[in-house]
This record gives structure tokens, C-alpha cells and sequence, in this order.
């Protein structure tokens, strides 16, 4: 299993390009399925998930062409209707086939994702929104398995705001027959990028970025081409690591538009932030100061900036309240940077950090995708060496983080 040494006390100085969103490429991909044409994505991120998205369409027969960063799908000949339980356990996303499948051909057979590192993350409201449309649906097997001759529109209120939940029902929508209204819609940066590429395709969908998205079903939608909206996640995770090293860095190819409350938060530290067009600055020239926070849907706090957040907290002057209100258990960090000395107090879904003047380095073990990069900003902060175990599950998620970083001037190897 591979591991990250990072040798602490180095501060982030240069300039770093941010990659195309997981969370936008992801549901992009998944639309590929809704047409016979090709669907041609640019600013794609090289990461395990997307990987792994790209196994599974082409095991059910997409035909995919990868270039650096981009690639064309063609689903023209999708023969197997299935996401299978090894793919979706390791990639929650793939639940993301099942409206496109679906509307589609009528048909998808999808295992069930099961538990999660961070909570339970149950699919119910994907499934209740396409029983509404029409579909006939049967767990079986520890899979979804879903038919409908032709889905219909319907008007949805989601009991609670999902993210891929709002995306599964989007793509479902734009094929069926009649209007759909999603209300409480999730009003992620990422929603709206998936519905600008189905626009892109033929869609006819209003409303994206609010909680009301209206869609206007189709017969039939056409190929495109995509540019994937740049990663905020990646961009945070970056401007935290420089504010907790006191170092400066600039992020280039990114949107400080749909980062307001991360950027808010990180003047709150007294980090300085510039933002120029598709650039944002970030200079730190003291101890940050602690930071409260609690995560919400967009546009409030991001819960995966949630840990990265903490690592900060933990050397930073003062002491904060973190509360996590999407995740029941997304403090697993937490012990983590306990092990470094971090001094964090935690009762229910909030965490009382006392900021310390220094972390040690130890050994610790990544938990999830976004705890794996908490660590690693405190190992960038803390004194000697830190490792870092289990970082397939970094991987999932940023691209060539060590190399970015290292190109930042932080030490930091991977070895086996
Ligand atoms: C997406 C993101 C993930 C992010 C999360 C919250 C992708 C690929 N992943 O995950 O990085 O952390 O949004 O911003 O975009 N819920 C239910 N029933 C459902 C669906 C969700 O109870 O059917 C609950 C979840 O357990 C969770 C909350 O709703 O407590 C929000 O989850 P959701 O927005 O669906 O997260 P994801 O879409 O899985």
C-alpha cells in the first residue's frame, strides 16, 4: 500500500494550476449515456474516480477516447445495462448511471452503494424521485433494478438537499416525456455545470444554481463538446495548505465566484486574498487566527473543505467550533490529528479546536477522500516527518497532489 513522508516545516511559495472538478466530471461523464453521439469533455481531472468512471461506461459499452485531459464517449452501443457492486462500492458516484440508464433504455439494474467512512448515505431520494416519474423499481439482490417504458415529468420536492441525488434526477428528466420540477434542488456549483453540458446536448433545463429546477423532457438529445468547470474543492484545499505553511501562493484556471464563503473564512485567519480574473492569491504573513465554522448546502460552507479546515485550526491562535450538519461522521480526522498533538474536543457533530503552537510528526492513517487531505496539510505543518497510510484515498480525488505540492516546495514523497 502506498504512503506519503512528509517532511514538515516548508512554506507553500509559487504558482499552481487547478484541475478540472471531480464532483462536475463525474456526473458529466454519466450523461454521455443519454446520447448516441459523441460527447466530447476537455478539462477532465487524471484521478482514480474518474478512472474508474471510465471502466464503468466502458464496461457497458460506451466507446471512450482519452487524450490528455479530455476525452470523447459514445454510447451508440451500450449493451449492458449495470453498475456492479465492485465498482460502486469504491465509487459512490456511479449511482449517477441509474436516471441516465434509465431514461434512456428504459431499464438499469445498480447495486447498492452501501456504507461510507462518513455516514450512512443512504440513495432513497433517487429512488422515490423516479418512482414519482413512473419508473417500477425492485431491490434485489443488493441491487436497484429499475424499468420504465418511457419515465414522465413530475414535480419532486427533496426531503433533503442531495447533490447527486438533484443530478441522477436531472439527467432522468431530460428525456422523459413532459415537465419535471425539482424543488429543494442542491444548488452546487457542480449541478450547474452538469445542466450547462446537458444544455449543450439539446436539454431544455431552467432554473440550475437555484433550489427550482425546471426540465423540459426531449426526444432525443445531440452530441457536444465540454469544458468541465475547475475544482473549488482542490482550489480550498490548496489555499488552506498555503495559509497554514505562512507561505504564498497563486491558483491559476480556477473561479473565486463559487468559492465566496471559503475565501471569507480565509480572510477570517488573516490570510490576504487577490483575486484577478480566473487567478486567486493567497498570502499568509502570520499565525492564523482560528476560524468557526459550520458546513451547509451551497452556497454555505462546503463540508469536504470541513477537515482541511480543522488541520488549520489545530495550529492556528485561539480556538474554534466546527459543526458538521451533511455528514453524521465526518470527524474521523479527528483522531488523526489527535496523534499529532492536536487538541480537538469532540461532542456530537461539533468539535471544539484548541489552537496549539506545533504539531509533531507521527504516523497516521487517511480515512476518506477529504480527511486524507487534512493530513496532509498538518503534515506540512507539523515538526520532523509525518506518514501518511491508505492514500488511495487521496488519489481518488486530486490530481498528482505530491507533484503539485512539491512543485509548491513542500517535502513530500511517496513510497510503498
Ligand atoms: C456529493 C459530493 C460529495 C459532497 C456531498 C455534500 C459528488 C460526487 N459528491 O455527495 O463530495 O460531500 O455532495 O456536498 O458530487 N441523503 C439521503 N438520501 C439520499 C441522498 C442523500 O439521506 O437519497 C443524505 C446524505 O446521507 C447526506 C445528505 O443527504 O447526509 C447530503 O448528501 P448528498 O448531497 O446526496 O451527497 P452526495 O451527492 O452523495
Amino acid at each position: 500500500m502506498q504512503k506519503l513522508a512528509i517532511q514538515g516545516g516548508y512554506r507553500l511559495n509559487g504558482e499552481v494550476r487547478i484541475s478540472g472538478a471531480k464532483n462536475a466530471a463525474l456526473p458529466i461523464m454519466c450523461a454521455s449515456l443519454l446520447v448516441a453521439d459523441d460527447l466530447h469533455l476537455s478539462n477532465l481531472p487524471d484521478m482514480h474516480d474518474v478512472h474508474t468512471m471510465v471502466k464503468l461506461l466502458q464496461q457497458m459499452g460506451v466507446r471512450v477516447d482519452s487524450e490528455s485531459q479530455a476525452a470523447t464517449f459514445n454510447a451508440a452501443q451500450v449493451d449492458k445495462l449495470e453498475a456492479p457492486y465492485d465498482m460502486v462500492k469504491t465509487m459512490r458516484a456511479a449511482i449517477l448511471v441509474l436516471g441516465p440508464l434509465l431514461t434512456r433504455f428504459g431499464e438499469a439494474r445498480v447495486s447498492l452503494p452501501g456504507g461510507c467512512a462518513i455516514g450512512s448515505r443512504p440513495v432513497d431520494l433517487h429512488i422515490k424521485g423516479l418512482l414519482a416519474m413512473g419508473a417500477d423499481i425492485h431491490i434485489e439482490h443488493g441491487y436497484i433494478h429499475a424499468t420504465a417504458a418511457r419515465l414522465h415529468g413530475a414535480h419532486i420536492c427533496f426531503d433533503l438537499i442531495s447533490v447527486t441525488g438533484t443530478e441522477n434526477l436531472m439527467m432522468a428528466a431530460v428525456l422523459a416525456e413532459g415537465i419535471t420540477v425539482l424543488e429543494n434542488a442542491a444548488r452546487e456549483p457542480e449541478v450547474v455545470d452538469l445542466a450547462n453540458c446537458l444544455i449543450a446536448m439539446g436539454a431544455m433545463i431552467e432554473g440550475a444554481g437555484s433550489d427550482t429546477i425546471t426540465i423540459v423532457g426531449v426526444a432525443k438529445l445531440h452530441g457536444a463538446s465540454y469544458r468541465v468547470m475547475p475544482d473549488r474543492i482542490e482550489s480550498g484545499t490548496f489555499l488552506v495548505a498555503a495559509a497554514a505553511t505562512g507561505g504564498c501562493i497563486t491558483l491559476t484556471d480556477t473561479r473565486a465566484d463559487i468559492l465566496d464563503n471559503v475565501l471569507d473564512k480565509l480572510r477570517e485567519t488573516g490570510a490576504l486574498i487577490n483575486v484577478c480574473g480566473d487567478r486567486i492569491s493567497l498570502e499568509m504573513t502570520s499565525r492564523p487566527l482560528a476560524v468557526s465554522l459550520r458546513t451547509a448546502p451551497y452556497p454555505a460552507f462546503p463540508t469536504d473543505m470541513q477537515a482541511q479546515f480543522m488541520a488549520l485550526n489545530t495550529i492556528a491562535e485561539g480556538s474554534a467550533i466546527v459543526i458538521e450538519t451533511i455528514f453524521e461522521n465526518r470527524f474521523m480526522h479527528v483522531q488523526e490529528l489527535q496523534r499529532l498533538g492536536a487538541q480537538i474536543e469532540i461532542e456530537g457533530n461539533t468539535a471544539v479546536i484548541q489552537g496549539c503552537d506545533h504539531l509533531d510528526g507521527a504516523a497516521v492513517m487517511a480515512t476518506d477522500l477529504r480527511a486524507s487531505a487534512s493530513l496532509v496539510i498538518a503534515g506540512m505543518v507539523a515538526q520532523d516527518e509525518t506518514v501518511v497510510d491508505r492514500i488511495y484515498h487521496l488519489d481518488r480525488g486530486y490530481e498528482h497532489i505530491e507533484a503539485k505540492l512539491s512543485a509548491l516546495g513542500a517535502k513530500i514523497r511517496r513510497f510503498n
